[in-house]
């Protein structure tokens, strides 16, 4: 993807305004993390195929060369450590609203940081952030997004989907990208006051598993209960009969199964 077509579709004031792109590269996390200290707010690193693509908990995020989005957006938000779980659910929310924009598609939040479609995963965040004597700063989003994926591996069927496969028609990658940006960008304003509770809202109303049965797996255990809401932090409530769990990670399945 070439800096200057992303650059002739963009309507954003910073985000995306400084670019890097690669054809190929292991991670563009890895890449924005070693020049996040210099490369100002909104700066995009971009790449057509990642070689050691990450996902959260250690695990790896594989997408098709140039048929998807896998990108990340370098932020500096004066945001207290214990808010950093609010940056991904912000990253979410954009996702979603720009996709649903550009293709009018529903897309649904789910916990912490996964974009579902047709109970599908359609797209992954992993932001991570390195502390400075306490503070949080910078901090890199990192966005993958299944866009026109057309085949996934057996193992993946049940559980991965992409745009095209949910919308039925090839989506314009840049056109997305710009749109994504100008989300992050306007919704941003919102971290910097630190308004964390609009955030939390937005991302609540598209997230049908709350007030659902779930089970979250964390650490090999797993935990049922009702997904009561988020915090501000962006823990999440789980109600397991008189007792209330702040979790701050895990993996959430709705018990009784998706429902649209
Ligand atoms: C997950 O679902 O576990 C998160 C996946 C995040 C993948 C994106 S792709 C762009 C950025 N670079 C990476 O190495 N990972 C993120």
């Amino acid at each position: 993807m070439l800096e200057r077509e992303i650059q002739e579709q963009l309507t954003t004031k910073t985000f995306g305004r400084r670019i890097f792109s690669f054809e190929s590269i292991d991670s563009t996390n890895t890449f924005a993390k070693s020049i996040a200290q210099d490369a100002g707010e909104g700066t995009l690193v971009i790449a057509e195929e990642q070689t050691h693509g990450r996902g959260r908990l250690g695990r790896s995020w594989h997408s098709g060369k140039s048929k998807n989005l896998t990108f990340s957006v370098i932020i500096t938000p004066d945001i207290a450590p214990e808010y950093l779980g609010v940056l991904s659910l912000y990253a979410g929310l954009c996702v979603a609203e720009a996709i649903e924009e550009r293709t009018q598609l529903v897309p649904e939040c789910k916990w912490p940081n996964d974009i579902m479609m047709s109970g599908k995963k359609c797209c992954g965040i992993l932001s991570e952030s390195t502390l400075v004597k306490g503070k949080a700063v910078p901090v890199i989003l990192g966005i993958g997004i299944n866009v026109n994926e057309n085949d996934f591996p057996p193992e993946l069927r049940t559980v991965a989907t992409s745009l095209f496969l949910e919308a039925k028609r090839m989506i314009d990658r840049v056109d997305l990208l710009a749109a994504i940006l100008k989300t992050l960008e306007d919704w941003y304003r919102l971290i910097r006051e630190n308004d964390y509770a609009r955030i939390i809202h937005g991302w609540q109303l598209r997230a049908p598993m709350m007030g659902r049965a779930i089970a979250v797996q964390q650490n090999g255990n797993i935990m049922n209960g009702i997904a009561q809401r988020l915090n501000t932090d962006g823990s999440l409530v789980l109600c397991s009969g008189d007792m209330e769990m702040n979790l701050m990670a895990g993996d959430v399945s709705i018990i009784d199964g998706y429902r649209s």
